[in-house]
């Protein structure tokens, strides 16, 4: 079928790829013309393992193409996918200026009656509002029909994702767009649920709020064990054992960061506010996730002093979690400046983030790409991404390069025991030090 996507960012070049490598012939569009040369030229705009191969066998077999032009990349397409950021307003909000300017650009274009699937996140009720919009502006023979179609993807892991997902949801009110992305989504073989629009717009908020609660839930039993004596690894795995419960999402930790969970848990809690319906139980998520990062930066306080001029601190990882570049609402952009502004001297390691997240933080710190220039005679070292070349590391090796083997492990990387037969001092997330 031909498709086409509107939006290159992380969903719509993840989505225009899956398509295309399932059979489909994908043209995405994207405003930014300098965006669309790079990717003609086969070079994916996001670091996601695997993407580029694929995007590049795709492009090969002509069933991949990038332009700027709306109406070369609307032409003979049946579906098109609207996959435009919605970025976090002041207030928590969605805005949704970039979804609403897509929309008024395609119905400038359109030529052919056609169906909008709406693979953004937004707020429930969006894609009925992005319907009538368009409708409003295009002839009465040119109407589209609307279908919620969200994504579930994790960034680092999307490829895999895409083709070993849990479900795929599609919400449409017309039996003949639910059949057509009925088929589209066939060929990757995932279990397809069919709902109205404002259920499929829920199901993607109410996911990600019940992740994030998992987090915050299982970083305050941390918190608790920590005071009791317990290992919160070993109640994780207690707790996961009962299927009702589950063992994902219960990694204590930092606290979770990403392009996701913060802002969809802030506009979901907007959205209720806009309803009269206060939801606490979210507001507290979000403010035990805000938490998790002072306590840490206390447990430095405390076994270093709040002083900490003269001080060589190591941060190790900077991207909000493993596999990717992305620093958005990344632990990093608070712990690295309120160490800075403690007196450290910092020295931050990333293997692929560290660039962006010199771009972003600046004087701050040294950045580096080698994960032993951070730790040579460094006092101590602070770990905020289980990279698996972080998780990899033999303790000797903190100890061999450290001046002093002090470690502070955001994301419970080791064995404690093992540390501290290796002779680090070392403190991590809710287990007996
Ligand atoms: C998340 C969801 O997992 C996807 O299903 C969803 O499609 C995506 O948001 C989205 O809305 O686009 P993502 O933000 O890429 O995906 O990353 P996750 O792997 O879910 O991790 C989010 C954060 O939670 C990370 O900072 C991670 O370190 C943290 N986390 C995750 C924990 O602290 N503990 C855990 O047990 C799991």
């Amino acid at each position: 079928m031909k498709i086409a996507v509107i939006g290159t960012g992380y969903v719509g070049l993840v989505t225009g790829v899956a398509l295309a490598e399932i059979g489909h012939t994908v043209t995405c569009i994207d405003i930014d013309s300098d965006k669309v040369k790079t990717l003609n030229h086969g070079i994916p705009t996001i670091y996601e393992p695997g993407l580029g191969e694929m995007m590049q066998r795709n492009m090969q077999n002509a069933r991949l193409f990038f332009t700027a032009d709306y109406a070369r990349g609307l032409d003979r397409a049946r579906v098109v996918y609207l996959a435009v950021g919605t970025p976090e307003r002041p207030d928590g909000s969605a805005n949704l200026d970039y979804v609403r300017q897509a929309a008024r650009d395609l119905a400038a274009h359109i030529s052919h009656p056609l169906i909008v699937v709406i693979k953004s996140t937004v707020p429930v009720g969006t894609n009925y509002k992005i319907q009538r919009l368009i409708n409003r502006l295009v002839p009465e023979d040119m109407r589209v029909t609307i279908a919620s179609n969200p994504e579930f993807l994790r960034e680092g892991s999307a490829i895999h994702d895409t083709f070993h997902g849990d479900r795929i949801v599609i919400g449409t009110d017309n039996p003949a767009a639910a059949e057509v992305l009925e088929e589209i989504n066939r060929p990757f073989g995932l279990p397809i649920l069919h709902t109205d629009i404002c259920s499929s717009e829920m199901i993607k908020y109410a996911s990600n709020a019940f992740l994030a609660t998992k987090i915050s839930f299982i970083n305050e039993i941390a918190n608790l064990c920590e005071k009791l004596g317990a290992d919160v690894e070993e109640v994780a795995q207690g707790m996961g054992l009962d299927h009702r419960i589950g063992p994902d999402f219960l990694k204590a930790g930092i606290g979770y960061g990403g392009s996701c969970f913060p802002k969809d848990t802030h506009a979901l809690v907007q959205l209720a506010g806009n309803h009269h319906h206060d939801f606490n139980l979210l507001k507290s998520v979000i403010e035990v996730n805000r938490q998790q990062q002072r306590l840490l930066l206390e447990k430095i306080e405390n076994r270093l002093g709040g002083d900490l001029a003269g001080k060589r601190l190591a941060v190790l990882g900077l991207a909000f979690k493993p596999n990717t570049d992305d620093m958005r609402e990344s632990p990093a952009l608070v712990m690295v400046p309120e160490l800075a502004k403690r007196g450290a001297d910092l020295i931050a390691y990333d293997p692929i983030a560290s660039g962006r997240a010199e771009q972003l933080l600046g004087q701050v710190a040294v950045f580096t790409n080698h994960v032993d220039e951070a730790l040579r005679e460094a006092d101590c070292a602070v770990i905020l991404t289980d990279w698996p070349d972080i998780r990899k590391m033999e303790p000797e090796t903190y100890k061999r390069l450290m001046k002093h083997a002090i470690v502070f492990d955001g994301r419970n990387c080791y064995s404690p025991n093992e540390m501290r037969r290796a002779g680090i001092d070392y403190y991590s997330i809710g287990r007996p030090n």
